[in-house]
């Protein structure tokens, strides 16, 4: 952001919003400079994702007003939004799943070719991946969306956003799934963008990316505005401070496990074009942390082990004994349960109640003769809501209703609730804020001292070496070696994670 340049793009002014038992938003204001990135904090449930909603045209306002270089807009559907030059890219994505990458870059506005009413494909195909390669990602612009990993479809989220010509881009946790290289990609287009005299807010809980990227910052709390300030002028223990009004704790190590019996074997695994000869055994009580670049085959093994995906060959043994596992049925049947990074698409059933959706994988804990028992089944929700602190006026709100990190809180209920000897975390902070950061690590040091076998996938190494006793760090469908807590850091991580000796 140039010095002269500093006047407000955009100005959001005394903002309140209201849901059904929840006062998301009480009075907050928020001042976008042009050409500026300004980051949007606070824990999850703050409010953050319902202010931009607001301004995408998702949701209406219940008071306050808007504000677009200096003159008052009225922003009453996504499609005014649009036209006013405001793109969002949402945290929950937004993707159509069965058209291609390059389809949902252009939804809407697809390049026409001198026919009238006729799409020109090859235009819109060359543009699209022009977009996507300018990212710096490898993807195919014609694959179908749901055909992608998370991380790519978040790519494709932020190339549909950042081809319109907009004025203001709102990015809400753009980064929860991205490795270190598409991260720099993205700070990289950014920049750009600024330069341009674009002004952008970015959501994010990874606080180093706002010291990086954002000039300034707005901190809410409990729906209200806390603070705006340069960045410069904060470090890390303050925003933390406005954020949860407490000090806190950073990772707690986890306490190294007593070697006890192997829980789970994988023994020559194989799945065609995906996973080539996978060996892994992790024990009672011990955290093996699987490590390694997006698309190395880390969420492949999970799902081969938990019959979500066919294997070609290998075999799986539980406590010694080989077993067959064909569907994610027979998995959970075995105690073995899988927390996906992808809560929309696996985790949970989003018009459904927090209770039922706690209870989902395991009603036969509560049945008997094939009723299910609600008064078990709320008293076990009302204890996971209150242990993992999920933010919900009560038990019965819709899980679509939760914030972000609400929701990613559920899913990890659910799979308690099934008491799983082996348990698979797919990114299991991804959106978390950095309080409730600190309870998930506990809960998970609590588990193995229970003596449940956990495999912990995370593209954060502080993560994966505070809670790991073993890491293993996987490269393009291969694990390309093993470090035990003592020898691991960073860089020899991301050695073998980048196909290095
Ligand atoms: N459609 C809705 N209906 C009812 N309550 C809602 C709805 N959307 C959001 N809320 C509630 O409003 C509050 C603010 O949610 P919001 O999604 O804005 O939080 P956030 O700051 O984005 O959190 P996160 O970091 O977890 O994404 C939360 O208590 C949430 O449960
Ligand atoms: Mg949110």
């Amino acid at each position: 952001m140039t010095e002269e340049a500093v006047v407000p793009a955009l100005e959001m002014r005394h903002i309140s919003k209201t849901f059904p038992g929840v006062r998301a938003l009480d009075d907050v204001s928020l001042t976008v400079m042009l050409g500026e990135v300004h980051a949007l904090l606070g824990e999850n449930g703050a409010g953050k994702s319902t202010l931009m909603k607001i301004l995408a045209g998702a949701h209406p306002k219940d008071t306050g007003e808007i504000l677009l270089n200096g003159k008052p807009v009225h922003i009453d559907s996504p499609q005014s939004a649009m036209e006013l030059g405001i793109s969002i890219i949402y945290q929950e994505f937004n993707l159509v799943p069965y058209l291609n990458a390059a389809e949902n870059i252009f939804l809407g506005r697809e390049p026409r070719a001198k026919i009238p009413s006729f799409v020109d494909f090859r235009k819109m195909y060359a543009d699209a991946q022009a977009i996507i390669d300018r990212l710096g990602v490898k993807l195919n612009v014609r694959t179908p969306v749901n055909r992608l990993s998370v991380a790519q479809q978040q790519m494709v989220e932020i190339a549909k956003a950042t081809s319109r010509k907009s004025r203001v881009i709102v990015m809400d946790e753009p980064s929860a799934t991205l490795t270190e290289h598409e991260l720099a990609s993205l700070f990289t287009l950014i920049r750009q963008l600024q330069s341009e005299g674009v002004s952008i807010v970015y959501i994010s809980h990874r606080l180093e990316e706002v010291f990086e990227i954002a000039n300034r910052v707005t901190i809410l709390r409990d729906g209200r505005w806390v603070a705006t300030e340069k960045v410069a002028d904060l470090d890390r223990d303050q925003i933390i401070r406005y954020m949860v009004g407490r000090e806190l704790k950073d990772i707690i190590p986890k306490a190294p496990a007593a070697v006890k019996e192997p829980a789970l074997r994988v023994v020559h695994l194989n799945r065609t074009g995906v996973l080539h000869d996978i060996n892994l055994t992790v024990h009672c009580g011990e955290v093996l942390g699987l490590a390694g670049l997006v698309g190395a085959g880390r969420t492949e093994v999970a799902r081969a082990i938990f019959g979500a995906d066919p294997i070609d060959s290998g075999r799986i043994e539980l406590f010694g004994k080989p077993v067959r596992i064909h569907s994610p049925e027979s998995a959970i049947r075995h105690g073995i349960g899988l927390i996906t990074e992808d809560r929309k698409a696996q985790g949970l059933i989003l018009g459904m109640a927090v209770r039922e959706n706690t209870t989902l994988a395991n009603l036969a804990a509560l049945s008997r003769f094939g009723f299910v028992c609600r008064a078990k089944e709320r008293e076990a929700a009302t204890k996971y809501v209150k242990d993992l602190r999920v933010r919900t006026p009560t038990i019965e709100q819709a899980v679509q209703n939760l914030s972000g990190g609400n929701q990613q809180k559920v899913v990890l209920a659910k799979w308690l609730f099934t008491k799983s000897k082996i348990l698979l975390f797919d990114e299991p902070t991804r959106g978390i804020d950095v309080g409730a950061k600190t309870e998930i690590y506990q809960l998970i040091n609590q588990l193995a001292a229970e003596g449940v076998a956990i495999i912990m996938i995370s593209s954060e190494l502080p993560e994966i070496l505070g809670m790991s006793d073993r890491i293993l760090v996987m490269h393009e469908g291969r694990i390309a070696g093993e470090l035990s807590r003592a020898e691991a850091t960073q860089e020899k991580i991301m050695h073998l994670a980048t196909g290095g000796e």
